[in-house]
């Protein structure tokens, strides 16, 4: 199959069901409970209505847009993916090598399977890294002076994990870090023959970043290695400015819904947010983050950079997005469902869907760059 067959992230999404383990595929798709917050981020994008504009001359468009004195060729980036290269080997160097190519934003997790160093090798100047604060803060620190060291220029915070949440799929299929080699995960293993060589060919994926100090993370928890890493329930205030004294560059807090939450953001001194549910991973109750943008917009919009992720699927709802007010948007599922089905080029091949259909959109609402779009493209 080319990858010109598919047409749509669900497409995409649907060849990597196929293609890789249960286990894996779920914990890529899955989110916290019900997973109504899933359900919520869409319908939140596809309930927002554009008002066509016409009679204008749209014959030139483009799509650039600056954000922390860069200017990208898209107006979307990859969220962090933690453990990615479980979904297939080298999800992590793929999407930072595509982020360079294309001149987009890559995000690396702290719980990357792939190093700091080696993806600032791959990405000098288009990768941003993302920390979670661990169980022991001296972890945090370390990973900070490693980033910099590396030359990342753009810190995230993600303050949306203060204690792991439920989520069912990963459960009932008994997944945890690391593997349990239970008789059921070796069959749903054996059924994806591609994928177990791939992995076997690689190495079993681990957490690159914290692999030296993972006895510590776990230590005197009763949490699997992963949660361990990133569960932060001291995440407070005072914490977020000694991560601020520690960094000078532009530093961007992941996972606000709420215009109480971007005041303290902003009160730590904050460049940016992201607003973001984690894609329904953390709150099954929580708003979408496209309903939550316009609350932070209107409250914060002129001091901080606000950015949004979580449920955007389509060029279409990259459009809404920055019409409500976002100044960049990222996904996370999108990106790795590409990789998941077509391999190293399916990055590249999402990046071209979302750019195709931003494209179409600007066009038929009468615009010609992202930097023209406002409230007065919503159909009220
Ligand atoms: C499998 C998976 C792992 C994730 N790991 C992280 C992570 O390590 N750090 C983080 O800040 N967010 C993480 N997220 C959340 C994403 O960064 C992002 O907020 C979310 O995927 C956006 O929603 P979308 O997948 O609908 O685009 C993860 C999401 C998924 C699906």
């Amino acid at each position: 199959m080319k990858p010109t067959d598919f047409l749509t992230i669900d497409d995409l999404r649907a060849r990597a069901k196929k293609r890789i383990p249960k286990l894996a595929f779920d914990y890529l798709d899955g989110g916290a409970g019900s997973e109504a917050n899933i359900a919520r981020n869409r319908q939140g994008f596809e309930d927002i209505v554009l008002c066509p504009e016409y009679l204008r001359d749209v014959s030139e468009r483009n799509q650039q847009v600056t954000i922390f004195g860069h200017t990208y060729d898209a107006p979307i980036g990859v969220s962090p993916v933690g453990l990615a290269n479980l979904i297939w080997p080298k999800v992590d160097s793929y999407l930072a090598a595509m982020a360079k190519q294309r001149n987009v934003p890559y995000t690396l997790s702290a719980v990357g399977t792939t190093s700091i160093e080696r993806i600032a090798e791959i990405a000098p100047d288009h990768a941003w890294f993302q920390l979670y604060m661990p169980g022991q803060e001296y972890i945090c620190f370390e990973l900070l002076k490693r980033a910099k060291a590396a030359g990342y220029n753009v810190l995230v915070v993600t303050v949306d994990i203060p204690i792991p949440s439920k989520r069912l799929r990963d459960l009932r299929n008994d997944f945890t870090m690391p593997f349990k080699m239970t008789p059921k995960i070796i069959w749903d293993i054996a059924r994806k023959p591609n994928w177990a060589l791939a992995t076997l060919a690689n190495g079993k994926p681990r957490f690159e970043n914290m692999a030296p100090y993972i006895d510590d993370a776990a230590a005197g928890k009763s949490l699997n290695a992963a949660q361990a890493l990133q569960v932060s329930p001291k995440l407070d205030e005072d914490l977020m400015r000694r991560i601020r004294a520690a960094w000078d560059g532009p530093m961007v807090v992941k996972g606000i819904l709420s215009p109480r939450s971007a005041e303290a953001a902003k009160r730590i001194g904050a460049d940016g947010i992201i607003v973001s549910n984690h894609g329904g991973r953390q709150l099954d109750s929580a708003p979408s983050s496209i309903e939550a943008l316009p609350r932070v917009v209107d409250t914060f919009g002129d001091n901080m950079t606000i950015m949004l992720d979580s449920g955007v699927r389509t060029g279409g709802d990259i459009v809404k997005a920055y019409c409500l007010g976002a100044e960049f948007v990222f996904s996370g599922r999108s990106f790795v469902f590409g990789v998941g089905a077509l391999g190293e080029i399916g990055g590249s091949h999402v990046l071209d869907l979302f750019a195709n259909e931003v494209d179409l959109t600007l066009a038929q609402i009468g615009c010609t760059n992202m930097a023209q779009l406002g409230a007065e493209y919503l159909w009220k």
